[in-house]
């Protein structure tokens, strides 16, 4: 088989990609192993920056983020017994918007099979061969068993922090790669939002985060151990853990339906393309969760390649694609560093010693307390413009 674009992986990356190439009369095929179930199902990050909102919502990628998604205009800050709150819309006079990726998702999905397109569920990718000439291949296997050979100008890695392009691309470079020694415990729960706007509060006893999906569904977390096992807490006891972590708050509390571990994580891979492969998203890089820049990387990749592969494929222009790694590294390291910074400074890492505490205080006092400490938390948070 043939085309133009092979694209491994339908999730926001791989989706989203897709959705611009089409816009521009440009053919491919999407695998991923995963069913369409599966993918529309699974709870995962849930707030989109405004750059992010505006390319889903002007290039008719999703037709509901406006009306189905809340716009927040600020988050909270909480620590030594009092909340500060950042506003985003008076220090850089954007917003984001809480609308969950799994809706994201539903909404890409829709429109590419509206249109017609190649979308194909239980196929995984096995290898790609051939990527170093002008005719690079995906090799998967179909829900039978069945080998698939997909043969593109270009294919494209979205497959995530654990699929097989990552290492298809990077070979034995890997990437820069870093590890936290904690975690976050994740619940999905059935209540009323306590606050109108995200809580993140660093207690002495560690971090937790009061997010939201729905009026009736909270999305909360709190810092535990990355060897803790989900299943070993009872209900109340993570209510407790949870009250305990956000002093001055009280929880609203309710029947809690989901739980997970998330490890955390920094990865950048050392190199971002190898002749005809390139990687996008999860792929490419990984953060910790602790400022949500995940999916709005992964679509601030997508935004500079779909560009890049217009150049090469309608106008035989390699420029733009030659430099698409270095451009898109820039806006990586900016959410790396945001990422890791937003982790420790919040969280309570095992080995901090008294002069650690205080000092991370002492950094959460000077955001706070500064116009200027605000405005960068506010600027990153809300996203830096994106390349268009
Ligand atoms: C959520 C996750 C984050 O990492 C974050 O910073 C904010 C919100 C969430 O899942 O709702």
């Amino acid at each position: 088989e043939r085309t133009r674009v092979a694209i491994v992986g339908a999730g926001p990356a791989g989706l989203l990609l897709a959705h611009l190439l089409d816009r521009e009369g440009i053919a491919s095929i999407v695998i991923d192993s995963r069913s369409r179930e599966e993918i529309e199902s699974t709870i995962r990050a849930g707030i989109l920056e405004q750059g992010t909102v505006e390319i889903l919502h002007e290039t008719a990628a999703s037709t509901r983020v406006l009306e189905a998604g809340t716009r927040h205009d600020g988050i909270e800050l909480r620590f030594a017994g009092a909340g500060h709150r950042i506003d985003f819309a008076e220090t850089v006079g954007r917003g984001v918007w809480l609308y969950p990726q799994h809706e994201v998702l539903k909404d890409l999905i829709a429109a590419r099979l509206a249109a017609g397109q190649d979308l194909r569920f239980g196929v995984s990718a096995v290898a790609l061969d051939d990527v170093e000439t002008s005719r690079p291949r995906v090799i998967a296997r179909g829900p039978g068993g069945e080998r698939i050979e997909i043969e593109a100008d270009v294919v494209i890695g979205a497959d995530g922090s654990r699929g097989v392009t990552r290492e298809a691309v990077t070979g034995p470079h890997g990437g820069f790669y870093r590890e936290y020694p904690f975690a976050w415990f994740g619940v999905l729960c059935e209540a009323p939002p306590s606050a109108d706007e995200l809580i993140y509060s660093s207690s002495p006893d560690g971090f937790a985060l009061i997010s939201q999906r729905s009026p009736t569904v909270q999305r909360m977390y709190f810092q535990c151990d990355p060897d803790d096992d989900p299943a070993a807490y009872s209900e109340s006891e993570l209510w407790d853990v949870l009250q305990s972590r956000v002093p001055g708050t009280t929880l609203h509390e309710g029947p809690i339906f989901q739980r997970d571990v998330l490890r955390f994580r920094s990865f950048v891979a050392h190199q971002l393309r190898r002749g005809r492969a390139i990687l996008v998203g999860d792929a490419a890089h990984t953060v910790p969760p602790t400022g949500a820049k995940g999916m709005n990387l992964a679509v601030a990749d997508v935004v500079l390649l779909s560009d890049a592969l217009r150049a090469l494929l309608l106008e035989a222009d390699e420029r733009p694609l030659d430099a698409y790694p270095d451009r898109a590294l820039e806006r990586i390291w900016k959410a790396q560093h945001f990422s890791w910074w937003m982790t420790s400074m919040l969280h309570v890492a095992p080995d901090a010693s008294p002069f650690d505490r205080a000092r991370q205080l002492g950094e959460l006092r000077s955001v706070v307390g500064s116009a200027h400490g605000r405005a960068y938390l506010a600027e990153a948070y809300t996203g830096w413009p994106l390349a268009r």
